[in-house]
């Protein structure tokens, strides 16, 4: 079912008595919106989708009614001051592997780091953790990016345990302090959502 997972973190939210409700909500790689953004779309205050492809303008008009839909880089669009401590959710539906023009980025390991422009002093972060990476064993570049971000020789599998202490970890760098984390499968053979709700420090 299209939008499981996401449909599973808004009612996990909830049940942890966030109102999503109240707020302002960024889809920071929207390719369509109809594979996981439509299924909180209807429930946030407001909703920005960001996508670099042109092609999916329409589509996106269309999948997320009254959303503000952005054509551009997102990591250029994440500069901008008008875009500074605006949101109270970032999702980071990130394309899996290296992407970008000479391969500049690799799954969230940037993206994320716009969290401290972005995010308002309390957020909700949600991202895509690839545990197990499908035919990684002829994909060098990955396999380098992922040691020099994980700081690890092998990342071929991740626990949930590491990931988990990894981020707050991180974020704790970034000055901010996890208030509650979980994770939401997103399949059973390799990618799940880390959702963390963050408090700036
Ligand atoms: C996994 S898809 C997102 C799916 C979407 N969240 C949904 O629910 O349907 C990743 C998207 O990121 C977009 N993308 C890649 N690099 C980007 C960038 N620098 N800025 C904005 N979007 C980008 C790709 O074009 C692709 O559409």
């Amino acid at each position: 079912m299209r939008g499981k997972a996401m449909k599973r973190i808004c009612f996990e939210l909830e049940s942890r008595s966030i109102n999503l409700g109240n707020m302002s909500a960024l889809e920071f790689f929207a390719r369509k919106g109809d594979w996981q953004t439509i299924a909180y779309a209807n429930k946030v205050k407001t909703l920005e989708a960001w996508e670099i492809n042109p092609e999916f303008k329409l589509s996106l008009m269309k999948n997320l009614p009254g959303a503000t839909v952005r054509i551009g880089d997102s990591f250029e669009l994440a500069r901008d001051p008008s875009a500074k401590e605006m949101f109270d959710m970032i999702v980071f539906d990130n394309p899996q592997g290296t992407f970008g023009k000479n391969e500049q980025y690799c799954e969230h390991f940037e993206a994320i780091e716009t969290v401290s422009a972005l995010a308002k002093k309390q957020a909700i972060v949600i991202f895509n953790v690839n545990y197990r990476p499908f035919n990684f064993n002829n994909l060098l570049l990955w396999q380098k990016r992922r040691t020099q971000f994980y700081k690890k020789k092998d990342t071929g599998y991740l626990s949930i345990d590491f990931l988990l202490s990894f981020y707050e970890d991180y974020f704790s760098r970034k000055d901010f302090r996890k208030e509650f984390c979980f994770v939401v499968n997103r399949n059973e053979e390799y990618l799940s959502y880390l959702v963390y709700s963050l408090i700036r420090i």
